[in-house]
């Protein structure tokens, strides 16, 4: 029988908020992440050389994927093609295309590295009919991640590949039920390097390894905490754990002394918040710049999203808890 063959297979990633547990997450300790609506798609069509298509981000080449050192733009993309053709020995060449949906949300933090990484092998593994599980493909995905940018703990491909919200520990997402989350955002215009906070925070840790021990353990306490309250809906008990958990962050010793892994701006719009009746509010992932987030009840949530405005950030409205990497649509 001839083989059904694929013309075009297209998938769609979600972003990622990071609610509890950043850093400490780094450190195998436990975080709670929520997948968000600022999705980026990966599609797979046959070709006669591995070419890659990143418009957006003005990228359109083929790219040798035997190679391990990938122009930037298409790095992710580039080595989850190579190590999914590696894992499953195959060498027919395809044409990648990727976008990202709301280029805004790659631009403040909320969009990610995963969520490419995600929808490429997602899309990889229907075209190729591999019937992989979610777990093998955020094993590829997480492994294709750390090739490229060497430091993480996973968070942002487990939320691309499962979606809703998780209970995270280094390679163990564990899915927690939850309906509604009243998150107010708020973008404080300026963009955070990942890669490079995390490295500075563990360079901070090499100096004084007890005392991060000690912020970390207390995190994770806050985690678990923020998982229960979750659970039974408790909103005004999970943003008082946000709070706590923003208080360690200000502990952290680097890169600025006076607020930690905090800043001036992120301050300024986590205090609006709460000034304006937010449950809670902290910063969310690495931290210096990016996003913040505020937990709110209904009624509070315009007052909030005004007063973070007033403050000099900028609201973003996203919808949290959405579901995980999917086939968009495939032609034949
Ligand atoms: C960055 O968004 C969150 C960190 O915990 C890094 C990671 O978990 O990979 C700082």
């Amino acid at each position: 029988m001839k083989a059904h063959k694929k013309e075009m297979v297209t998938a769609q990633a979600p972003g990622k908020l990071m609610l509890l547990g950043e850093h400490a997450v780094v450190y195998g300790r436990n975080c709670i992440v929520t997948a968000v609506d600022a999705p980026v798609r990966a599609s797979v069509s046959p070709s006669d050389e591995f070419y890659f298509d990143a418009r957006d981000l003005g990228f359109s080449q083929a790219v040798d994927v035997r190679e391990s050192d990938f122009p930037k733009q298409v790095a992710f993309a580039a080595f989850a093609v190579k190590n999914f053709c590696e894992r499953f020995s195959i060498t027919a060449p395809v044409r990648i295309a990727t976008e990202s949906i709301v280029t805004a949300g790659r631009k403040v933090g909320l969009g990610s590295s995963a969520s490419v990484t995600a929808a490429t092998i997602v899309a990889l593994s229907h075209f190729h009919s591999k019937n992989m599980s979610r777990q093998e493909m955020f094993e590829l995905a997480f492994k294709t991640v750390l090739d490229v940018q060497k430091v993480g703990s996973g968070f942002d491909v487990a939320a691309a590949i499962y979606g809703g919200t998780l209970l995270y520990r280094r390679g163990e997402p564990a899915p927690l039920k939850c309906d509604k989350l009243g998150l107010v955002i708020g973008y404080t215009g300026i963009p955070a390097s990942t890669v490079d906070i995390v490295r500075q925070v563990a360079e901070s840790i090499r100096n004084q390894p007890d005392y991060y021990e000690g912020l970390f353990d207390e995190i994770n306490r806050i985690v678990i905490n923020g998982k229960k309250a979750i659970e039974s809906e408790n909103w005004q008990a999970l943003g008082e754990l946000m709070n706590q958990n923003q208080e360690i962050l200000r502990k952290f010793r680097s890169p600025s002394e006076s607020c930690g892994v905090s800043s001036e701006i992120l301050e300024s719009l986590i205090k609006a918040a709460l000034d304006a009746g937010a449950y809670g509010a902290k910063l969310s992932g690495a931290g210096v710049g990016d996003c913040m987030i505020s937990l709110a009840p209904e009624e509070k949530q315009e007052s909030v999203a005004d007063a973070i405005t007033k403050a000099g950030g900028t609201v973003i409205s996203c919808l949290a808890n959405v579901p995980g990497a999917r086939i968009m649509g495939e032609g034949n």
